[in-house]
C-alpha cells in the first residue's frame, strides 16, 4: 500500500472542478486519509518545488502557485503514486492524453490542475511539508472487498 500526495492547484480551485477530479479518485479506488485546503506561502512553494526553484520559469510558477487556495490531500492505495501520476498525464495539458485529468480539462503547460508526487521518496517528503503525523486517518471502506481481489493487497 502506497500514499501519495495531490494538490488540487489555484487554477482548478477557481473553475470549480475540485468535486469531478476528486471524484475521478474515488472512482478508481483511491481512498483519501488526509485533505485540507490551504493557501501555500512563497516558502512553501520554493520547498514544494526545490527541483525548480533555479528554473527561469520558476518565479511565474510560484505566482501561480500562490495566487489561490489549493487543496492538498493524501491517497492511499495500491501503487498509488505511479496510479495518480498516470491519471494526471503529462506535463502540459496540450501533451496529456485524452482520458487524463489534465488531458481533459487543462490546456495549459502551467496550468495543468494538479500536482501529483513523482516517487515514493517525493511522497513522504511532500506528505510532511502540508501535514503532521496525527492528521492523516486510517480510511479503508468497508467496500474495499468490491474494489479488488482479496490476494491483490
Ligand atoms: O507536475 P509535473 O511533475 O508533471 O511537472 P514538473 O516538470 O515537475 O513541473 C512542476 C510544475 O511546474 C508543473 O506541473 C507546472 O504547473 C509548472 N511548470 C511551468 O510552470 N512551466 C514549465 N515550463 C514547466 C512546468
Ligand atoms: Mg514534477
Amino acid at each position: 500500500m502506497q500514499r501519495t500526495l495531490i494538490l488540487l492547484k489555484p487554477d482548478c480551485v477557481q473553475r470549480r472542478l475540485m468535486g469531478q477530479i476528486i471524484s475521478r479518485f474515488e472512482a478508481k479506488g483511491l481512498n483519501f486519509v488526509a485533505m485540507k485546503l490551504l493557501q501555500i506561502t512563497p516558502e512553501l512553494a520554493k520547498q514544494h518545488y526545490a527541483e525548480h526553484v533555479e528554473k527561469g520559469w520558476y518565479p511565474t510558477l510560484e505566482e501561480f502557485i500562490t495566487g489561490g487556495p489549493v487543496l492538498a490531500g493524501v491517497l492511499e492505495g495500491l501503487e498509488a503514486v505511479q496510479v495518480v501520476r498516470d491519471m494526471l498525464g503529462a506535463t502540459s495539458g496540450l501533451k496529456a492524453a485524452p482520458g487524463t485529468i489534465r488531458g481533459d480539462f487543462s490546456s495549459s503547460r502551467q496550468m495543468n490542475l494538479v500536482h501529483g508526487s513523482d516517487g515514493e521518496e517525493a511522497a513522504a517528503r511532500e506528505i510532511g511539508l502540508y501535514f503532521k503525523p496525527e492528521e492523516l486517518v486510517a480510511n479503508t471502506p468497508t467496500i474495499t472487498p468490491w474494489i479488488r481481489a482479496a490476494d491483490e493487497a
